[in-house]
């Protein structure tokens, strides 16, 4: 059995030479004879699907807490990282170093990474399953929530979503070129990503240059005529859901004032000592930006941020030319429930905001990757059992991160979910409670053979260290961290050695 195996791999390593490009022989190889130990040992083949950081962390715990698990990354995307590399904001690289982390983890003889395979279409996740001991579902929320109402789809309404992936150059996204034609910007929905938003408009773009903003987007932002943004939520000051660090980015920005309503804080200010202590800083730092404004301003304010509570959007209004006009809001009173919960109530007011551009940011959504995939529609979320990472009705199938909590919660919380995952899954294997597999190849083996009858080249990590250098002589060359490729079919001729490192995309 164990010659068999061995007889398989070799035969595999040399008929696919023919299906990879000759430069990257030396790698594919030694990538190879990782599997090919997998297989002579008869260790158990787990496979990740999404490489953002649940699946990182995952794969760093199952490696940690299991010395014969081998850990196969599938990505969609040509290139790894989820959400560090096309979400957190290009101004804050400290919150990237966790790439270090993946990166070592991935090194690890027991790990490999293989992008460009979607997994749902390229691959099915019955294919999958039949071909690993267990499927972890890292696939994040690669959607957004709607807010259903008039006008959402007019010109110069787009979903903070978008935003971000066009500034941080994600494919998909490149052409968004959003219309900042506007003196005005609305954000609406209070959370951490309303303010990355509203930092990258009024941010001086002098501060970006140096960051891995893609080239297009601080050429747009420097002819942008945005001056105003207002930052909208349906709730009050106690119900915000951003943090201080990122609310006293914006209170410092050059040249930008912060103007906040006396009324909203005169009533919270009276009563702040009732406030629990984590959120009393914040919101003591409202009161104080609200209440104590500068009295003496010594430098010249060209543009504002404010923030609205208590409004909900009804209607998006569009001028005769079809373009964003204004927005319609219903003002809201604040209802307490026994246990403390606060949900807003429309009043019946109505009010107009005009403005010529709005960024939808009530939050991200995930959504089914496969038809055999339970899947909570209204909650946007992997059915669970019990809500522990089992999903529903599959043994040996698994989910972690914003595909199974749903789309909030910061790096950190991935990394205690991930480790919480990988014992489940660990436990499950210790205690033979995940299925037989039967199938004579397993794990990458198995599943190579179906990627190339579809004509599906993946991207080996190695691969990907071919567009990061690219993309970071390309940045150089600018004074920044990297300039990130957008072209999707030259990210996949570079990392196969088809084209070289050029400027010219
Ligand atoms: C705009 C924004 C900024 C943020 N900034 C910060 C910050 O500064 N600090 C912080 O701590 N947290 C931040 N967060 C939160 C953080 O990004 C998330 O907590 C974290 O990324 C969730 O990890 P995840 O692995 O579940 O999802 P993701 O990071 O989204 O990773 C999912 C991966 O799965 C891949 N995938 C999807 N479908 C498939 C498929 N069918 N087949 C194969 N692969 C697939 C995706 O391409 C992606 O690479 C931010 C979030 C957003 C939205
Ligand atoms: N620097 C960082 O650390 C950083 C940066 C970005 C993101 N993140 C994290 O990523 C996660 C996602 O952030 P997020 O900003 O997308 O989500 P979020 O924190 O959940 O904020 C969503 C906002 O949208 C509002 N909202 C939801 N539905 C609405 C509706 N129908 N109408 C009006 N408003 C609505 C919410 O108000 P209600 O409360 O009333 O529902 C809330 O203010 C968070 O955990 C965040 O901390 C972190």
């Amino acid at each position: 059995m164990i010659f068999m195996n061995y007889l398989n791999a070799h035969n595999y390593i040399f008929k696919r030479l023919a299906f990879i490009d000759v430069p990257n022989a030396g790698n594919f190889v030694r990538r190879c004879w990782k599997n090919l130990s997998t297989l002579r040992n008869g260790e158990t083949a787990v496979c990740i699907v999404g490489s953002g950081p649940a699946g990182f962390y995952t794969a760093q715990y199952l490696l940690k807490f299991h010395q014969s698990i081998h850990v196969d990354i599938y990505e969609k995307l040509p290139v790894p990282f989820g959400l560090v590399r096309y979400g957190v904001a290009p101004d804050h690289p400290e919150t990237k170093n966790c790439i270090n982390q993946f990166t070592a983890t991935v090194k690890n003889e027991r790990c490999q990474f293989f992008g460009n395979v979607n997994i749902g279409k390229d691959i099915l996740l019955k294919e999958l399953k039949s071909c690993y001991d267990a499927v972890i579902l890292c696939y994040g929320a690669q959607n957004d929530r709607k807010l259903e109402i008039p006008g959402e789809d007019t010109h110069g309404v787009y979903s903070a979503r978008s935003f971000v992936e066009w500034y941080n150059g994600l494919p998909a996204s490149r052409e968004l070129m959003p219309d900042l034609s506007s003196e005005t910007a609305v954000i609406l929905g209070q959370g951490n990503v309303a303010l990355d938003v509203s930092r990258i408009l009024l941010k001086p773009v002098s501060m970006l240059e140096q960051t891995d903003i893609s080239e297009y987007a601080l050429k747009a932002l420097r002819e942008s005529k945005v001056r105003k943004v207002y930052v909208v939520g349906r709730r009050g000051p106690r119900q915000t859901s951003f943090t201080i660090k990122e609310l006293r980015e914006m209170l410092k920005l050059p040249g930008c004032r912060s103007v906040f309503e006396r009324e909203d804080f005169l009533p919270l200010n009276e009563r702040l000592s009732e406030v629990p202590r984590q959120k009393r800083r914040l919101l003591e730092l409202l009161c104080k930006t609200a209440l104590n404004p500068p009295e003496h301003e010594t430098c010249s304010f060209t543009k504002e941020f404010k923030l609205k509570f208590c409004r909900s959007p009804v209607e998006i209004l569009r001028s005769e030319m079809g373009n964003v006009s204004g927005i319609k809001f219903e003002v809201n009173n604040l209802i307490e429930d026994p246990h403390g919960s606060v949900r807003a109530e429309g009043s019946g007011k109505i009010e107009i905001l005009n403005c010529g551009l709005i960024f939808r940011s009530i939050g991200y959504r995930s959504t089914t990757i496969d038809d055999d995939l339970p899947f909570d529609n209204e909650r946007g979320v992997i059915s669970c059992e019990t809500n522990n990472g089992h999903v529903t009705g599959m043994p040996g199938i698994y989910c972690c991160g914003w595909a199974r909590t749903g789309p909030s919660g910061v790096i950190l919380a991935t990394l205690n979910e991930g480790r919480e995952t990988a014992k489940i899954v660990v436990d499950d294997i210790n205690k033979g409670n995940v299925p037989d597999i039967r199938t004579e190849n397993k794990g990458f083996l198995a599943i190579s053979a179906i990627l190339e009858s579809r004509g599906i080249k993946p991207v080996f990590f190695e691969q990907w260290e071919r567009i990061d250098a690219c993309e970071q002589l390309l940045g150089s060359g600018r004074g920044k961290p990297r300039e990130k490729i957008t072209d999707t079919e030259y990210l996949l001729e570079l990392a196969h050695g088809v084209k070289e490192c050029t400027n010219d995309k």
